[in-house]
C-alpha cells in the first residue's frame, strides 16, 4: 500500500491487526465496520456506484466527470477501462485523493479468455469437458489480473431454448444438468480456492435470472414462466455457480412475475439470500435500474429505491442510486438500514479480494508484459478450440483431408482475423487471431499453396452486413458483384482436390441484441455453396455461428460439415488440426438444432404431451405436431460425430431396484470399431414416468468423456443416487418420488439404449 497516504483505512487496518478477531469472518466484519463506521451516508451511497469508465483516459482522467466522482467518493467500482497503467492512475484517485481513500473494483466482461481467446461458451460447452472449462476460465483470470482487472461479468449460465435469441452464444446451451456443472467449472477457475491472489478475479454469474427465455427471442424481451419450471429448468445453473462461491451475481434485464429482476424482491432475497444463502452482493445489468422507468415500473427515485429494498447492492451506469437514495432516505421512503447492508456488501467483496491490504496489488507492469497473450496460453487455447468443434456430417469420410491435397478455400470468413473470437472478445488482439487461411497455409507448409478466393460477402444486404461486424469486426466488404466473386471461386474451384467453404455468421450476428428471426447461413453464402457443389468436386463446410442454425438443405446436401462455432484468437491452427486430422473432432452439441425456426423454442427435455407422436410416422392427425415439418430436429442435443465410430453394448444394472437411501450403478460397454483413436461424451438420460407433476421424456443426469484408442473397449459406468432421481415438487421441495424409472445411456439424445428401474417406497 502507498506510503505517503494517511488515510482512515491504514489506520484501521493498524488497529485491526493489533487487536485481529481470530477467525476470518469476524476480521472481515471489524474491518468493514471500522470503514463504515467513518463514512457519510453519500459516500456508502457512492460506494454502490459503478460506472463505465466511458471517455476517461490516460492523461484526461484528472479532469474528467467521473474522475471529479471518484474523488468526491461517489464511486465504488468501475468497469471498461483495460491496462495496468490506467488501472493505477484510477486507482491512485480513490486511495489518495478521496476523503474515503477506498480503493475501486475494476470489472470487465471477461467472458471467454482475455487477450488469448478461447471458444465462444456455447463452442466451449461442446467439448463436455469440466477440466479444460475451468482451465479456459483460469488462464483469462490469470490474464485479466495480471492486466489490473479484479472482477469478471461471468459466467453467463441464462439457460435457452431459443435459437433466434443471439446471447445463446454466450452460455452453455439448453440443458440444466450440464449448464450447472459449467457454471461452477468457471466458478472455480476464475476464483481459484483463493480470492486474495493476485492471479485471481471475482465471477460474478449472470443474468439473474430467466433471461434467455426471452418471449420470441427477441433481446431484453419479457419472460414469464412458472415456478416448477423456473426451479427445475432455469434456475440449477445461478445455484450452483452460488454453491461454488461465486462472489456476485448480476440481476437481469427481463421482467419475472410482472417486476423486473432488478427490483424483484421474491428473486434477489427470497431465493437468492435466503434459500440460497448468497452472501455476495447483486449488481445491476448496464442500465438496468433506469431502464424500470420504460418497463412502467415508476420514476427513477422509485425504481432505485425498489431496487435497493429488493436487495439490489449496486447500480450499473444508471446512477439511480447515486442520485435519488439520500432523498429517498430523508422522505423515509428507505432506511438508511438498508444502504448500510448493501454498502457493506460491496465493502466485503474489497475485502475478500484483499484491496484493502493492498489497492495495487493486480497493478504488477512486469505481470502484465509477461503474463498476457503468452505462447502457452495461446497453445492451450488452440488445443480447447479444436475440442470444442463438432463435427455434424462426414459422408464418404472425405475428413480428415491430406496435407498434399490441394485446396480451395472459399467463403467470407476463410480470411478473416477480426471475427475469429466471436462475440464479448473485449480485450482480444484481432490482427494476431489467426484466420483459417493463416491456419491452413501453415499447417501444409510453405510448398503446397492454399488457393483463395472470397467468393461472397457475409449478406448480399450491406445493411445487414453493417450491423452484424460491428466493434471492429469488419468482413471488409468487397465491391464486386455476386456473380464476379462467385466466379472467381468457381474457377480456383475446379483447380483443387478438395473444396474447403468457410461460411456462415460474422461473429456479431450473435450476442447481445442480436436477434435474428432467418437462422440460415444467408442466402448470398447459399448461393455461393450451391454454385461450388455444382462443380462435382468434394465440399466441405467450416461453420461459423453463435448459435444453432437451420442446416436442413446443407445436411441433405454437403458432404461434410464441421461446426466451428467462434474459435477465439487460435481458431484458424484449431480448425486446421481438426481438418487436416491432428485432432480427432470429439466435440457434442449442447443445444438442438432444428429444421425450421417455427419450431422454437426446441430442446430435448420436452414434455411428452397428452397426444405426443410416439414412434407413429408424420404427419397424424390430432396429433402434436406440425402439417409441414416432422418434429424432428436436424441435430438433436448431444449430437457430435468423429473420424472413427463408437459402438454401444448392452446398458447394465447393478440392481433393478432401490429404496431412496441407497443407490445404483448403470454401466454400458463403449467400443471404438474404427481405425482412429478417438473421445466420445457418453451421455446418461432418465425418465420418471409417472410424477405428481408431469416429467420431461429425458434429462441429462450424468456424462463421461472417455478417450479410446482404435479397437478399444471401455466400460462406463454411473452412480444413481436418490438425488439423481430427485427434483422440484409442486410444492418447490426438492425430493424423489417412488415408482418406475427409465435409464438411458448414448452418445447424443436421440439414439440411446434404455432399461427400467423401480425406486422403492
Ligand atoms: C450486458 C452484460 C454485460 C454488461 C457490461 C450489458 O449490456 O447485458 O452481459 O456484462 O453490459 O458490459
Amino acid at each position: 500500500m502507498h506510503t505517503r497516504i494517511l488515510s482512515i483505512i491504514i489506520l484501521f487496518f493498524l488497529i485491526a491487526s493489533c487487536s485481529k478477531p481470530s477467525k476470518p469472518t469476524d476480521r472481515m466484519t471489524f474491518v468493514v465496520d471500522s470503514i463504515m463506521n467513518q463514512l457519510t451516508l453519500d459516500e456508502k451511497i457512492g460506494q454502490l456506484n459503478l460506472p463505465s469508465s466511458g471517455d476517461m483516459i490516460t492523461g484526461e482522467t484528472g479532469s474528467s466527470d467521473i474522475a471529479k466522482k471518484i474523488e468526491k467518493g461517489m464511486v465504488g467500482g468501475l468497469f471498461n477501462i483495460k491496462s495496468v497503467a490506467k488501472i493505477k492512475e484510477v486507482q491512485k484517485i480513490a486511495v489518495e485523493k478521496s476523503r474515503t481513500k477506498i480503493p475501486l473494483i475494476f470489472g470487465m466482461d471477461v467472458i471467454h479468455g482475455y487477450e488469448s481467446v478461447f471458444p465462444i461458451p456455447l463452442g466451449l460447452s461442446c467439448s463436455w469437458d469440466m477440466k479444460l472449462i475451468e482451465q479456459s476460465a483460469r488462464i483469462a483470470a490469470q490474464e485479466a489480473s495480471a492486466d489490473g482487472i479484479n472482477w469478471t461479468y461471468s459466467p453467463m449460465v441464462d439457460i435457452s431454448r431459443d435459437a433466434r435469441w443471439g446471447r445463446i452464444s454466450e452460455g452453455s446451451g439448453e440443458d440444466p444438468y450440464l449448464g450447472s456443472e459449467i457454471a461452477s467449472a468457471m466458478v472455480r477457475g476464475y476464483q481459484g480456492n483463493d480470492l486474495t491472489a493476485n492471479n485471481t478475479i471475482m465471477s460474478c454469474v449472470k443474468h439473474y435470472a430467466l433471461y434467455g427465455a426471452a418471449e420470441s427471442g427477441r433481446d431484453y424481451n419479457t419472460v414469464d414462466m412458472s415456478k416448477h419450471r423456473m426451479y427445475n429448468e432455469y434456475l440449477p445453473p445461478y445455484k450452483a455457480a452460488i454453491d461454488a462461491g461465486a462472489g456476485s451475481i448480476m440481476a437481469s434485464f427481463n421482467e419475472i412475475d410482472a417486476v423486473p429482476a432488478t427490483a424483484n424482491r421474491w428473486l434477489l432475497t427470497d431465493v437468492l439470500r435466503n434459500e440460497w444463502g448468497f452472501k455476495g452482493f447483486v449488481v445491476s445489468d448496464y442500465t438496468g435500474v433506469s431502464e424500470m422507468v420504460n418497463h412502467g415500473y415508476g420514476d427513477l427515485q422509485y425504481v432505485s429505491a425498489k431496487a435497493l429494498e429488493a436487495g439490489l447492492d449496486m447500480d450499473m451506469v444508471s446512477e439511480g442510486l447515486l442520485t435519488t437514495l439520500t432523498k429517498s432516505v430523508k422522505e423515509g421512503k428507505i432506511s438508511e438500514k438498508q444502504i448500510n447492508e448493501a454498502c457493506r456488501r460491496i465493502l466485503e467483496a474489497k475485502y475478500k479480494l484483499g484491496l484493502f491490504k493492498d489497492p495495487y496489488k493486480y497493478c504488477d507492469d512486469v505481470r502484465a508484459k509477461s503474463e498476457v497473450f503468452t505462447a502457452a496460453n495461446r497453445a492451450t487455447a488452440r488445443s480447447t478450440a479444436a475440442q470444442s468443434f463438432v463435427l455434424l456430417k462426414n459422408e464418404g469420410q472425405i475428413l480428415p483431408i491430406k496435407k498434399s491435397s490441394t485446396i480451395a478455400l472459399i467463403g467470407p470468413l476463410a480470411d478473416s482475423k477480426e471475427n475469429m473470437t466471436g462475440t464479448w472478445s473485449v480485450a482480444a488482439r484481432f490482427a494476431e487471431s489467426i484466420s483459417v487461411r493463416d491456419g491452413l497455409q501453415k499447417a501444409v507448409g510453405a510448398n503446397v499453396k492454399i488457393l483463395y478466393a472470397k467468393g461472397s460477402n457475409l449478406d448480399e444486404d450491406e445493411a445487414i452486413e453493417e450491423r452484424a461486424t460491428m466493434f471492429g469486426k469488419t468482413l471488409h466488404r468487397d465491391k464486386r458483384s455476386a456473380e464476379e466473386m462467385r466466379n472467381e471461386a468457381i474457377k480456383i474451384a475446379k483447380s483443387a482436390d478438395v473444396i474447403v467453404a468457410a461460411v456462415g455468421e460474422a461473429a456479431e450476428m450473435s450476442g447481445e441484441a442480436s436477434s435474428r428471426v432467418n437462422i440460415q447461413i444467408p442466402e448470398a453464402q447459399k448461393d455461393l455453396l450451391k454454385a461450388l457443389l455444382k462443380t462435382g468436386k468434394p465440399v466441405v463446410l467450416v461453420l461459423f455461428t453463435g448459435r444453432p442454425l437451420i442446416l436442413k438443405w446443407e445436411s441433405e446436401n454437403i458432404p461434410a460439415i464441421l461446426n466451428v462455432w467462434f474459435g477465439g484468437s487460435e481458431a484458424g491452427d484449431a480448425i486446421a488440426d481438426v481438418l487436416f486430422g491432428d485432432v480427432n473432432p470429439s466435440g457434442k452439441l449442447t443445444t438442438t438444432f432444428p429444421q425450421h425456426v417455427g419450431q422454437l423454442p426446441m430442446y430435448y427435455a420436452q414434455k411428452n404431451t397428452g397426444r405426443p407422436l410416439g414412434n407413429d410416422k408424420w404427419f397424424q392427425k390430432f396429433r402434436s405436431n406440425y402439417l409441414d415439418v416432422s418434429n424432428e430436429p436436424v441435430y438433436p442435443f448431444g449430437f457430435g460425430l468423429s473420424y472413427t465410430n463408437f459402438s454401444y453394448g448392452d446398458i447394465k444394472l447393478s440392481k433393478t431396484e432401490m429404496s431412496a437411501e441407497d443407490s445404483v450403478s448403470v454401466s454400458i460397454d463403449v467400443t471404438n470399431n474404427g481405425s482412429y483413436e478417438g473421445a466420445e461424451v457418453v451421455q446418461l438420460y432418465i425418465r420418471d414416468l409417472v410424477g405428481s407433476v408431469t416429467r420431461p421424456v429425458k434429462e441429462l443426469k450424468g456424462f463421461q468423456k472417455i478417450n479410446l484408442k482404435a479397437g478399444e473397449t471401455k466400460h462406463v459406468s454411473f452412480m444413481i443416487l436418490n438425488k439423481t432421481l430427485s427434483f422440484y415438487r409442486q410444492d418447490l421441495t426438492f425430493g424423489s418420488e417412488p415408482g418406475k424409472f427409465l435409464f438411458m445411456i448414448g452418445g447424443n439424445s436421440r439414439d440411446v439404449k434404455q432399461l427400467e428401474f423401480t425406486l422403492r417406497p
